[in-house]
């Protein structure tokens, strides 16, 4: 064996048609679009065919899908125990969700994988919506068949209708997220279903795998600190005083790119709307970007830091009205569509994922009886 690659950078271990990104010149084509034209245009519906099926439907096919989709919907009486409880609890929402999606019956009874994956996707809001009006102390809403995926994940947080512009903020959010390459949760579920286990299975490791502020977790932080800083009116002073305590500045820097990620002028441009002329808040936010990408380039002179996709994930989603303790878990609801789409690709060419580690323990050891110790 040669050396230990930590982090496996630049170690491609599976071919994919669902997304590719190159990092210095900042571009993002999933499913064969740009990722500006597919964020802008498509319903997540669309958005999902493209994957599974390899290109977009038809007005009748569509049709046919969203039927299908919406179908899915539901979870069992079982389940919405398991989210009360953790809603009590106050567990963070990326907790309910990997309770609820394994606790939900999702696999069907003959074991297909397509149609398992699609009952996963169709069932994240769900259990989302569900967790949070326990959370706020309501009864959970029951899916609305006649709305959209993102539509009725709007309306089973609050029992209203959304209106079209927030729909569409969501919509764009979901299709900029929904796949990205090899990330961590994405092989999470490679791996899992390498092994031959399931979908279901492999989407909640990738739930675990996603949570992680290195991953998933960040935008909620943005938000904050966004908040602070709008209050404090100093972006300077922030940066520097966590950068001089070697702090990780949230929804900065990136595996793969060099450059500004492509995602965050999808969103910028998507959140920017829901901020009228006399809120200066979007202002702080522009403003906080510009000068913490400078203050990042005289602390960290030797990388690019640019700003990634979760800094403008909290401006969007915050103005589309998702509450900030599910942001982690919106994610999830977009990136389920890409962990599920990977799972059935790996599927139809498996091989077993399993790398090598170096070991660094002692060798030689003789067992010494516990009395003697
Ligand atoms: N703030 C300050 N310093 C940073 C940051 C940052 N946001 N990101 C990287 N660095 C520094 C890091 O301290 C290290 O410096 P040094 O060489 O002096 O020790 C250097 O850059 C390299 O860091 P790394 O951890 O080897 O880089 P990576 O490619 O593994 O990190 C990252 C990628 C996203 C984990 C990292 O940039 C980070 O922690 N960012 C903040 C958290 C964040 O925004 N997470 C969302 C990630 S994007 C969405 C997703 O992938 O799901």
């Amino acid at each position: 064996m040669t050396g230990v690659n930590r982090g496996l950078d630049g170690v491609a271990v599976a071919e994919t048609r669902l997304s590719t990104m190159d990092g210095e010149a900042g571009e993002l084509i999933i499913g064969g679009f740009p990722v500006e034209e597919l964020a802008d245009n498509a319903t997540f519906e669309e958005t999902l065919y493209l994957f599974f099926r390899g290109r977009l439907p038809d007005a009748e096919e569509l049709s046919a899908f969203r039927s299908d989709l919406a179908e899915c919907r539901a979870i069992g009486d079982e389940v919405l125990a398991v989210l009360r409880r953790a809603a009590e609890e106050e567990k963070p929402a990326m907790d309910a969700l990997r309770m609820g999606a394994a606790a939900a019956n999702l696999g069907t009874e003959d074991g297909d994988p397509e149609a398992d994956a699609l009952r996963v996707v169709a069932a994240f809001p769900t259990i989302v919506a569900a967790y949070w009006r326990y959370r706020v102390g309501e009864e959970p809403i029951e899916p609305d068949p006649d709305l959209g995926h993102a539509a009725n994940y709007l309306y089973m947080l609050t029992g209203e209708r959304p209106d079209e512009r927030a729909v569409r903020g969501l919509e764009t959010y979901l299709n900029a997220v929904v796949d990205h390459g090899l990330n961590a949760s994405t092989f999470t579920a490679r791996v899992v279903v390498s092994t031959e286990s399931d979908v279901v299975s492999a989407a909640t490791a990738a739930v675990g795998t996603l949570k992680g502020p290195l991953h998933g977790g960040a935008p909620g932080p943005v938000l904050d600190m966004l908040k602070e800083i709008h209050e404090s009116g100093d972006p300077e002073a922030y940066v520097r005083e966590k950068l001089e305590a070697d702090e990780r500045l949230m929804g900065f820097g990136h595996r793969i790119y060099r450059v500004r990620d492509p995602r965050a002028a999808v969103l910028e441009a998507a959140a920017e709307q829901f901020y009228d002329d006399d809120d200066d808040f979007f202002e702080t936010i522009t403003d906080f970007e510009d000068v913490a990408v400078d203050l990042l380039a005289e602390y960290k002179p030797d990388r690019d830091l640019e700003t990634n996709v979760e800094f403008y994930t909290a401006a969007l989603l915050h103005g589309v009205g998702v509450p900030q303790e599910l942001f982690p878990a919106t994610f999830g609801i977009a990136r389920v569509g890409g962990w599920m789409a990977h799972a059935l690709e790996q599927l139809e060419d498996n091989r077993l994922i399993r790398p090598e580690s170096r070991y660094t323990g002692e060798r030689g050891r003789s067992w010494t009886p516990i009395g003697e110790r």
